[in-house]
């Protein structure tokens, strides 16, 4: 019997901090993000989930990958049957945009990686899901909260918690779990994209944060691991992000 992560966007960033912590467990691990997960060991599924098709093109490979341990293209035997199965949803994207200005074909791909795929990639796996498994959203606190000028991020965020609250709901009895992670600021490549380099704006953030630091993405990942190791977390949205000072 083993145990997988499927993780979407380990490549890099808080996936790959995941991908990391989940093999520390014993956990084989399968990335599905348009570049290869670096970690020695990991299967990858060179998929753009921005793509309205991925499914089509991608799908089987994904279940192939998940019963075929060895990588040596024969699929498991009966003992080598999966034992839980975590399913964390972490690839998305940010866009800069507002209210006045939103385009609808950005919006339609942001909510196509966001929230569309993650829904797609649950009913493909939903089947080779057993009791103990369990399904993680990242969220974020723009899940919770907006800013200017991110409105199809924030639009995306805040559907994600909603994603992870039907899906306790409709798994009631399933003994799969659920919960979705909201980082903070976290030293990774989407903020330094998103923020840009000048160090007042850095200053600026980390002078709202009650740690007075970025969230490391091993922070993130070792929250995950938590909640997967934890059924008790079901339907629970966690913050993950230092403390944020009230304005
Ligand atoms: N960093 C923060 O401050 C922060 C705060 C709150 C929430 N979050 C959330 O945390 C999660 C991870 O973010 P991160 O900061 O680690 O971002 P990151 O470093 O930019 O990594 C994003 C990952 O998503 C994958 N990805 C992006 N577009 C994709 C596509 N079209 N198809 C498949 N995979 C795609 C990327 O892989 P490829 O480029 O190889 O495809 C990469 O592995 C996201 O859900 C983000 O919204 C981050």
């Amino acid at each position: 019997m083993s145990n997988v992560v499927i993780i979407t966007g380990a490549s890099k960033g808080i996936g790959l901090a995941t991908a990391t912590r989940f093999q520390q467990q014993g956990f084989r691990v399968i990335n599905i993000s348009r570049s290869e997960c670096p970690l020695e060991g990991a299967r990858n599924i060179a998929a753009d989930l921005a793509e309205t098709d991925w499914k089509a093109k991608h799908g089987k490979s994904i279940i192939d990958a998940l019963f075929d341990s060895q990588g040596d293209n024969e699929p498991d035997t009966e003992n080598d049957k999966i034992e839980q199965l975590v399913l964390v949803h972490n690839a998305a994207r940010m866009t800069k945009e507002t209210v006045s200005d939103i385009d609808g074909d950005v919006l339609r791909s942001v909510l196509q990686l966001n929230v569309v795929a993650p829904a797609e990639l649950n009913t493909l796996l939903l089947p080779h899901m057993s009791a103990g498994s369990s399904i993680l959203y990242i969220s974020s606190t723009l899940g919770r909260k907006a800013v200017a000028n991110t409105h199809a991020y924030v639009i995306s965020k805040h559907a994600v918690i909603g994603q992870m609250r039907a899906t306790c709901q409709d798994l009631a009895g399933s003994m799969i779990h659920t919960a979705a992670v909201c980082p903070g600021f976290t030293e990774t490549e989407m903020l330094s994209e998103h923020l840009g380099k000048n160090p007042e704006i850095y200053q600026h953030i980390v002078g709202n944060i009650a740690h007075r630091r970025l969230a490391q993405p091993s922070e993130i990942a070792e929250t995950l691991w938590f909640c997967a190791d934890n059924p008790v977390i079901n339907g629970a949205i966690i913050d993950a992000n230092l403390g944020q000072i009230e304005t």
